[in-house]
């Protein structure tokens, strides 16, 4: 049966749960599933797959290559999905899981958190799942040196914060362990500040894809506030360090002076706060300029390499241009 017909035999349109987005790459090919999956069509929430049923592998691939990224589960289900995902973590850490199905699996996971960090940092039990699953996400980076390679082949241009997000989580996650930074608190703590950096900008509206140099009056003003916002709305909840709302508020600080919102020094943050700014800016510029990573690298560090580390950029162009 074709996606289409199938779309068209769901069965139950749902308006009024809460769903929550998922993204395709978490979902194990011809396995049976523990939730229903529901896909969005006219803007309704249809069932695609019933729990107990499985997604065929090819249906997987189909949707991918239309660009569908995600489907849907309801909040009721949301307790099955990340069991499943659990078991489907234990992935990451086998040998003999191709490094690239492990890296996309990686991408996705951090992709379905950067779209429910928000929930997920209200209550201890939610808090706690997703460290103990961005723990394996970490372990497979630290593990696996091809890991930010292959996370970056496949990574697809960001065309919004969440994927913005997901994208520089995993490439901050990826450099930080490729540039010798092994303590698991530090790494989580550059992750999860990852997932959050431009909470601010989603809080404000702002649209991610509006370069700065088109940006004046009120927006620009609301732009140069988006650190600062963010880090606001971060500092009430309760599983948020200092130093997450530091790598926050400083992850638009550039150069010598030559970002905001404090003008500050990059060579006097932290280094997790230089690789997070890098991978921001990196990730940032491909999706403004709409360039895939290995196009937009030599453009990128002609107009911004001045302005970060130069052993990172190395580090990165390393790992960009590595065969
Ligand atoms: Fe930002
Ligand atoms: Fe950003």
């Amino acid at each position: 049966m074709s996606i289409d017909e199938s779309l068209n035999d769901a069965r139950i349109s749902l308006s009024i749960m809460t769903f929550i987005p998922v993204h395709l790459n978490t979902l194990r090919p011809d396995q049976i599933i523990s939730f229903d999956i529901h896909v969005k069509v006219d803007n309704r929430h249809v069932v695609y797959r019933h729990r107990d049923e499985k997604i065929e592998g090819e249906k997987i691939k189909a949707m991918l290559a239309k660009q569908i990224k995600k489907v849907f589960i309801t909040e009721s289900d949301e307790e099955n999905y990340l069991s499943y995902l659990d078991a489907g973590l234990g992935d990451l850490a086998k040998t003999d899981v191709a490094v690239a199905d492990k890296a996309n699996l990686a991408k996705d996971t951090l992709s379905t958190h950067a779209a429910n960090i928000e929930r997920n940092l209200e209550t201890e039990k939610a808090y706690n799942r997703s460290t103990d699953q961005l723990a394996k996400v970490i372990d497979f980076f630290a593990t696996e040196n091809k890991a930010l390679k292959h996370v970056l082949a496949n990574a697809g241009l960001a065309t919004d914060n969440t994927e913005h997000s997901s994208n520089v989580a995993s490439y901050a996650l990826g450099l930080a362990t490729l540039a010798g930074i092994k303590k698991p608190e530090t790494l989580l703590e550059l992750g999860i500040a990852a997932l959050v950096h431009d909470l601010g900008s989603t809080k404000l509206g702002l649209d991610p894809l509006l370069p700065r140099e088109k940006m004046k009056g009120d927006t620009l003003k609301r732009y140069l506030g988006h650190t600062t916002e963010g880090a606001a709305v971060l500092s009430g909840k309760p599983f948020i360090t200092s130093r997450i709302l530091a790598l926050v508020a400083d992850h638009e600080e550039l150069g010598e002076g030559r970002g905001y919102p404090e003008k500050k020094n990059i060579a006097n943050l932290s280094r997790s706060s230089q690789i997070l700014n890098l991978c921001n800016a990196f990730d940032k510029y491909c999706m403004v300029s709409k360039q895939p990573v290995f196009t937009a690298l030599d453009e990128f560090i002609g107009k911004n390499g001045e302005f970060f580390p130069t052993d990172l950029l190395t580090l990165l162009v390393t790992v960009v241009t590595a065969k």
